[in-house]
């Protein structure tokens, strides 16, 4: 299998807090690897890290084989690594169809436009495509600020699809939706995964969904790695329990088995 990301050996410090410690791992190309972790364990300055918002303080990031550590979140994005935010960044005052022309002013998102431009189709082509294949074709001209949440957390997946990245990184895509919804979004995910081919790393508490969504898991606890493994391992495994109920809950849960 081909690895399209390497982290290797990663320390990141805040003021004596080591949200980091010594990761690594590899991501495979047309993988969906999820990150799990109680909170505070690091998985978001994790994806910080890789994505160019935080400098590790040492080790190596590998994307496709180059170290991207210093190069700036929006040229990662142009070169088709790009990351959602954990709480919604939609820019407000504007309609879903204004939110979703945004990507398209970046170098990538103008290159799909040329190409799709070849084919005969417009901007606003491509954005009707992308508001139906995450349900929100009929909320295109609403003003987002009058929008619920579960809309603004399907834009944020509709607006980093719209530029086709090659990895996309989701942190807590589901925080926030109903059951319903998360099954529409966790079919999006598998379109673009396994349709467009996209790699996706994902982040997310709500683990019975989750599991079901991703191929591979990467646990981490106090900024360490604790597990690496596929779903059925994962849950199985007593670091990653302890991590998650405390020594104590782990041997209630452990006792009903
Ligand atoms: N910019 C920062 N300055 C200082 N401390 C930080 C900063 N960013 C993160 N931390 C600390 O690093 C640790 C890891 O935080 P992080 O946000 O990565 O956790 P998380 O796993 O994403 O948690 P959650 O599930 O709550 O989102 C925490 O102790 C946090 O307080
Ligand atoms: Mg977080």
């Amino acid at each position: 299998m081909e690895k399209i990301l390497e982290i290797k050996n990663i320390n990141k410090s805040f003021s004596g807090i080591k949200a980091t410690q010594n990761v690594s791992f590899d991501v495979f190309k047309g993988e969906i690897l999820g990150i799990l972790g109680p909170n505070g364990a690091g998985k978001t300055t994790l994806f910080n890290q890789i994505s160019g918002f935080d400098r590790p303080d040492n080790g190596e990031i590998l994307y496709k084989g180059a170290n991207i550590i210093g190069i700036k979140p929006h040229i990662l994005a142009n070169q088709g690594l790009a990351r959602t935010f954990q709480l919604v960044r939609p820019f407000h005052g504007m309609t879903i169809r204004e939110n979703l022309m945004v990507p398209f002013l970046s170098d990538r998102g103008k290159k799909i436009l040329l190409e799709a431009a070849e084919k005969g189709k417009k901007r606003d082509d491509l954005i009707g495509e992308i508001a139906s294949s995450v349900g929100l074709a009929d909320s295109l001209d609403e003003n987002v600020n009058n929008l619920p949440h579960g809309a603004l957390k399907k834009l944020e997946a509709a607006k980093i699809s719209a530029i086709q990245p090659e990895i996309i990184m989701l942190d807590e895509p589901f925080g926030g939706l109903t059951e319903k919804e998360i099954e529409s979004l966790s079919e999006y995910v598998k379109f673009l995964n396994q349709e467009k081919g996209i790699t996706f790393i994902i982040i997310e508490h709500r683990l019975r969904e989750f599991m079901k969504l991703v191929n591979r898991v990467v646990a981490l606890n106090y900024g360490e790695k604790i597990a690496e493994g596929v779903p059925e391992e994962i849950i199985k495994n007593q670091l990653v329990i302890e991590a998650y109920l405390g020594k104590g809950g782990a041997e209630v849960a452990n006792s009903k088995n």
